[in-house]
């Protein structure tokens, strides 16, 4: 157990992140989507720490996070594919997975792998860190393997607290789920709806993005991962006796995801509302239907996979 130290977003708080990233200790912090678990990606022992943390019973390669452009090209290479999309949507909840540059971030950071995961969030206090920090970050979701992704600080402490070294406060995310993720190593592809929509980026791209087959290497899709302890039933018209029904639209429900419909809003209260259910202690939640366009197909992945069998 460790003390965690909590910053606030300015004053001293950056510099104080920043020092004890440098040193290679574990600090959450905010971003549009959600808050991070960060550490210096060019250490492997600090990126080791993530995983020890967050008991990731599996090392998948973790997004790195940049101040701005220039520093992402430091990382990795960018055709002209990739400087249009980063141009149109940087900083934001995009993440970009691209041919690494050799050596620059550390080789656990990338599972291994020749290509790396790159984002440039928006959020103030994120950039107000990674300029702190000097280093690439990487960051994960700052809470325990498979559980729900926080949006607030107190989920952050109430599933880490004692684990990592501090968390840099900043209110709440207001995206609300993880980035979108685009992979532009071949044909681009979506590898992770997230909180831009993917019609934005083929709007941009001019064409359709292509979508995930078997094997591609977006681990983002272990089944189950963004559980609440409760059970999940998906495309509920109203609850069964014993459920608690999680709405969106005009429904009576005893939580709403957005009662006028708003796919942004239900986005941004997503996590929020499955943490409350996970504090009131319910078992059974159904969930209304969710409409699969824009950040709907990201709220929809995140629910399949919440309501996917349970692993051990
Ligand atoms: O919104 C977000 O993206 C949040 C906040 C904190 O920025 N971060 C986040 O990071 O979700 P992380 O590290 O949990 O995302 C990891 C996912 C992996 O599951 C995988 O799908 C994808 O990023 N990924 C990373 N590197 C990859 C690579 N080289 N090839 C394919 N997918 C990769
Ligand atoms: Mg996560």
């Amino acid at each position: 157990m460790v003390a965690t130290e909590l910053l606030p977003p300015d004053g001293d708080g950056p510099a104080r992140a920043g020092e004890l990233l440098r040193s290679g200790a574990l600090v959450a912090f905010p971003t549009e989507t959600v808050y991070g678990l960060g550490a210096d990606a060019t250490q492997d022992e600090a990126v080791a720490r993530i995983y020890e943390a967050k008991a990731r019973p599996r090392f998948n390669p973790l997004i790195v996070h940049v101040p701005d452009l220039a520093a992402a090209r430091r990382i990795a290479e960018f055709d002209d594919v990739a400087e249009r999309l980063a141009a149109a949507f940087w900083p934001g909840p995009l993440t970009l997975v691209l041919p690494a540059r050799a050596e620059t971030v550390s080789a656990l950071t990338r599972a291994g792998l020749e290509t790396v995961a790159v984002r440039v969030p928006a959020h103030p206090v994120a950039q107000a860190v990674l300029r702190a920090a000097k280093r690439p970050l990487a960051a994960p979701s700052a809470n325990p393997s498979g559980r729900v992704s926080p949006t607030e600080v107190a989920h952050v402490l109430a599933g880490l607290g004692g684990r990592i070294s501090a968390v840099v406060e900043g209110g709440r995310c207001t995206v609300g789920v993880e980035s979108t993720i685009v992979g532009l190593a071949g044909r681009p592809r979506l590898l992770r709806p997230g909180g831009l929509p993917a019609e934005e980026v083929e709007a941009c791209l001019g064409r359709p993005l292509a979508t995930h087959e078997g094997g591609i290497v977006a681990p983002g899709q272990i089944a189950s991962h963004y559980a609440p302890r409760g059970r999940l039933r998906l495309d509920a018209a109203r609850a069964e006796p014993g459920e608690v029904l999680l709405g969106f639209g005009l429904v009576e429900a005893d939580l709403n995801l957005s009662r006028s419909g708003d796919l942004t809003e239900a986005a941004a209260r997503l996590f929020g509302c499955l943490h409350e259910l996970d504090r009131h202690g319910v078992e059974r939640i159904a969930v209304s239907p969710i409409p699969e366009r824009g950040l709907g197909r990201a709220i929809n992945d995140r629910l399949r996979r919440a309501a996917a069998p349970r692993q051990a």
